[in-house]
């Protein structure tokens, strides 16, 4: 399928055109959701904190971002998640939504904490982090317990994906799948929703814009992420699938370089200021349209988590001008990208929300606190 350019009516002029000069129009986008992002807080604010974090969302045109909860300790009861709840409503720039994890044994009484979270994560498969649900058993107490009004989210890979699909078909529930990177993988999904069955997934721009071709020239221990950087075959599966795909969600993952370049590296990438101008660029280029990015960055994540309308938000972006992507310019505290180097073509000039402006031309201009949790209350 030939997919389209920029859509006319996005595209704005901000100054006279001349024949002669450089044009770089200036495009409005609704601000975007990222329901996928480690914001480091409590226990690891040295990689990140809701400060750091929600900054840099807002720099990369996010206005909503839904934080996981493998912090240190992770957010798996009332007590972690008031830690956590009371650091963000001191601290975010923009507004945030919380998940809580599921553990062996805290299924009953999570359950009763779901009103006040973004939704409920799975971690099926080793990771970053202490969280690890390895028996079958306590998966399903969570898909009976977790109220089907709020989503449940999953790290689920390959065969454990296949595997949790089975269980939600039982339960006859919806999941939503992390971090899709596999051809095998988008085709299941595929393949599920071509039965009925209620599941949605995201995909990370680093799975769409890196591969096993890339790890040589970022470093291996700086390319260890979960899931791993998949093969070029694989990367071209998920573009062919993209109607599949129902969020682009960061996987925004921060550790320091120090720790990236450890004998030890951790796995993970910071993403929050590189995936708009990634995915513009892209669109720019004719790979998707600018409404895909939109339905997968902000219609599509109100929608399958239930958020509210952020009234009087917007996000401005000048297209066409080529820039670098440094992490010299990044304001996440890890001070690194697998995105080093990399040309785009597209900058964030500019963010409203909620009638505010609260980002312009590389300052954060809102104050900590002004971010607002999504399930209290914007
Ligand atoms: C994530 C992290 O660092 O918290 N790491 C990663 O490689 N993606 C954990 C995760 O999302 O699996
Ligand atoms: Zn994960
Ligand atoms: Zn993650
Ligand atoms: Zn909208």
């Amino acid at each position: 399928m030939q997919r389209t350019l920029l859509p006319n009516h996005q595209v704005q002029r901000t100054s006279d055109y001349k024949c002669s000069a450089p044009y770089y129009p200036t495009m409005q986008l609704p601000g975007l959701t990222d329901i996928h992002v480690h914001l480091r807080e409590p226990g690891a604010t040295h990689k990140e904190d809701f400060a750091t974090g929600t900054a840099a969302a807002l720099a990369g045109g996010v206005t909503t971002v839904l934080a996981m909860p493998n912090t240190q300790p992770p957010l798996v009861d009332a007590a972690s998640f008031a830690l956590a709840r009371q650091a963000a409503e001191a601290k975010a720039h923009c507004d945030y939504g919380l998940y809580l994890g599921a553990t062996l044994i805290n299924a009953p009484q999570i359950a009763a904490l779901a009103s006040q979270a973004a939704g409920l994560k799975l971690y099926l498969d080793a990771t970053y982090g202490p969280l690890l649900l390895d028996d079958m058993a306590a998966w399903a107490a969570h898909l009976e317990h977790w109220p089907r009004s709020r989503p449940i989210v999953a790290h689920a890979e390959g065969k454990t994906m296949a595997a949790l699909l089975f269980f939600a078909a039982l339960h006859g529930r919806h999941v939503h799948i992390c971090h899709v990177s596999r051809r095998d993988e988008i085709l299941l999904i595929k393949a599920a929703k071509e039965k009925g069955y209620p599941v949605t997934c995201e995909v990370t721009p680093h799975h769409l814009f890196l591969s096993t071709a890339d790890v040589p020239a970022i470093g291996a221990g700086r390319a260890e992420v979960r899931p791993r950087l998949a093969s070029p075959a694989d990367v071209q599966a998920l573009w062919d699938n993209l109607d599949v795909i129902d969020c682009f969600a960061t996987d925004h993952a921060p550790h320091t370089l120090a720790e990236k370049d450890s004998a030890n590296p951790p796995s993970g990438f910071p993403g929050l200021e590189t995936a708009l101008p990634l995915l513009l660029t892209a669109a720019y280029e004719g790979r998707l349209t600018v409404d895909d990015i939109i339905t997968r960055m902000h219609t599509n994540p109100r929608r399958i988590f239930g958020l509210p309308a952020q009234p009087e938000t917007s996000v401005e972006v000048d297209v066409g001008e080529w820039h670098h992507i440094q992490a010299a310019d990044c304001r996440s505290r890890s001070g690194w990208t697998p995105f080093e180097g990399r040309p785009v073509r597209a900058r964030v000039r500019r963010v409203i929300l909620r009638g505010q402006e609260v980002y312009r031309d590389g300052q954060v201009l809102s104050s900590p606190g002004f971010g607002k949790n999504i399930r209290i209350g914007i």
